[in-house]
């Protein structure tokens, strides 16, 4: 019997309290309803830990052996994955801290796995997801095209500021996560 393909949505802010990233990430989970051609989990960063990266090993010379038992959890919940969503605010124009830490913090388990980005901020946090495609690159990834960029300005209430997509951002999930699964496919057919 064929596999079925996991897809694992990222939340990529560590903030305390209320993240936006992680209402968003939701969302992403409740679009993945009614998809059977993958299995869909929330992977919240916060809830790993991950330390600052101080080994003297470079992660992808590591071979998965790390010491730190936090990376290690982290490391088998990205390794279990098959694709990714990377749910990203932008911080000063670029990628959160922690989450390129985290990132930086694994080697091999992401390489030539298929990324898709859904982002928030200001002007969408498209500077963030331009430089997540830059840092993907180096692991081989394969970045879909589609991606979601959520406004500060029109993706809320008015009133209470609370995320409110526009209507439009179903299109548009739907049509990320088509190309992330198509693209999974084809890694499978050809890995990194
Ligand atoms: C350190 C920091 C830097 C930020 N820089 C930007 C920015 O450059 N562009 C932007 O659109 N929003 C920026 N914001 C606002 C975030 O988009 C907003 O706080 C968002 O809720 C952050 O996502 P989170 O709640 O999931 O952490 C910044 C927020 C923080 C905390």
């Amino acid at each position: 019997m064929e596999k079925i393909m996991k897809i694992g949505i990222i939340v990529g802010s560590i903030r305390d309290g209320a993240r936006r990233s992680e209402s968003i990430a939701k969302w992403v989970l409740s679009a993945t309803d009614g998809r059977t051609d993958a299995q869909f989990e929330l992977i919240d960063l916060k809830a790993f830990d991950v330390p600052l990266l101080t080994s003297p090993v470079v992660p992808a010379a590591a071979g998965r052996q790390y010491e730190s038992e936090n990376v290690r959890r982290w490391s088998a919940a990205i390794d279990a994955c098959d694709g990714y969503v990377f749910v990203t605010p932008e911080y000063n124009h670029s990628v959160p801290g922690a989450f390129k830490n985290a990132v930086d913090s694994l080697g091999s388990e992401w390489a030539g796995k298929p990324v898709g980005f859904v982002s928030f901020g200001a002007d969408g946090g498209i500077r963030a997801v331009e430089h997540w495609r830059q840092i993907v690159a180096n692991f081989h990834m394969v970045d879909v095209r589609a991606q979601v960029a959520f406004s500060m300005f029109f993706d809320v209430e008015g009133s209470t500021q609370e995320f409110a997509p526009l209507e439009r951002r179903q299109g548009e999930i739907q049509g990320l996560l088509d190309q992330l699964v198509a693209s999974v496919k084809l890694h499978a057919q050809s890995p990194a």
